[in-house]
């Protein structure tokens, strides 16, 4: 390489070297690689040359563009980690802060009360569980003490879908209730779970639709009794529709998969549709005591372990609280309705304490 050369080299390596930012690293590319850059120039002037000195000028000048353009591209990336390395240091997140208001956007009244339900339950120490929408026959039915040809399985007017390899028909889980299986299966007691989700049903009117959401509640621990179930419940009631003294009534019922079971009910008015008075009663979920053979087919042995387990139906509640009368427009995305029954994202979701 020339004198020439190689000094344009050098130059150009500390000059490089120098820059500190990414204004002054262009300002050296430009005169080094521009329209009037040095080099540029250089490779203007071949065409003077004798095509002999052309061919070895114009080689040595190619590698010595080659080799600026790799310094210049390594300092471009060095300077881009050390900017970005400089405002992570500078830059604080204070996750602390209130979220800035935002102009549009609501949460839907089906998420909100899921939150609600999973707020108050959480008060108490109950965690979320889930579990997939499609089930099998033994975790929907047979495991929860429902027999095959049980009148539950057509009560519940269940969707089938296609038979597997196994010849089995899996199912659109017609509640929540399979989560309590999954539950009992993945860990050992004690355990405090709510799982809210979809569920499905063949079964279409206004207070009906063919999917729907539950919340299920399952306790599990040594010494659970009914006043536990009691307790919880009434708190959660009392609590979610913000009435201190709402009336809450336990009606012995049936579920197979339960033992005692109960329907609980809250006092309303009829007529008015006012809850908390009027000398009424409206079922709003059912519950129970775990049944032991369901612990046992859960491979949790009933004689230590007792619990209780309730489900309740998310737009029922969601309906009640505020007064809406109709399930369709649930599902019918009109904007009208959404913003008329959403809720601001900002509104904190804990009620008030649970109890207080
Ligand atoms: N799975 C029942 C239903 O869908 C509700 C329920 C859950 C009852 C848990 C008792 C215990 O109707």
């Amino acid at each position: 390489m020339s004198d020439e050369l190689t000094r344009l080299k050098s130059e150009t390596e500390a000059a490089l070297a120098a820059v500190s930012d990414l204004k002054a690293w262009d300002a050296v590319r430009v005169s080094v690689l521009g329209r009037n850059g040095s080099l540029t120039a250089l490779l203007k002037g071949l065409g003077a040359l004798d095509p002999v000195s052309r061919r070895e000028r114009g080689a040595a000048l190619n590698r010595l563009r080659d080799e600026l353009t790799q310094a210049i591209e390594a300092r471009r990336v060095a300077l881009e980690a050390a900017e970005l390395d400089a405002r992570l240091a500078a830059e604080r997140l204070d996750p602390s802060l209130p979220p800035l208001p935002s102009p549009s956007g609501l949460i839907h009244p089906i998420s909100r009360a899921a939150e609600e339900i999973a707020a108050l339950f959480g008060a108490m120490g109950f965690r979320i569980a889930e579990g997939p929408d499609i089930e099998d026959d033994w975790r929907n039915f047979g495991a929860l003490n429902i027999p095959a040809h049980h009148s539950a399985r057509e009560d519940m007017d269940t969707f089938y879908l296609a038979a597997g390899a196994d010849g089995r028909r899996p199912v659109l889980r017609t509640h929540t209730s399979p989560v309590q299986v999954r539950t009992m299966l993945s860990a050992p007691p004690p355990i405090r779970v709510i799982v809210p989700g979809r569920t499905y049903r063949a079964d279409h009117d206004a207070t009906h639709s063919p999917m729907f959401h539950q919340c299920e509640g399952l306790a599990i621990d040594r010494g659970l009794t009914l006043g536990h179930l009691k307790g919880c419940l009434i708190d959660f009631l009392r609590a979610y529709f913000g009435i201190g003294d709402l009336p809450v009534r336990f009606r012995s019922s049936y579920f197979p998969f339960t033992e005692p079971s109960m329907e609980v009910d809250i006092g309303w008015n009829r007529k008015t549709g006012e809850l908390g008075r009027g000398g009424d009663w409206l079922e709003i979920l059912g519950s129970g005591m775990v049944h032991p053979k369901v612990l046992a087919n859960c491979g949790i042995d009933p004689r230590e372990w007792q619990g209780f387990a309730f489900g309740m139906g998310i737009e029922r509640v969601a309906m009640l609280k505020n007064g809406i009368p109709d399930l369709r427009p649930f599902y019918e995305s009109d904007l009208r309705w959404l913003r008329h029954y959403g809720t601001s994202a900002l509104l904190p979701t804990m009620l008030h304490e649970v109890g207080a």
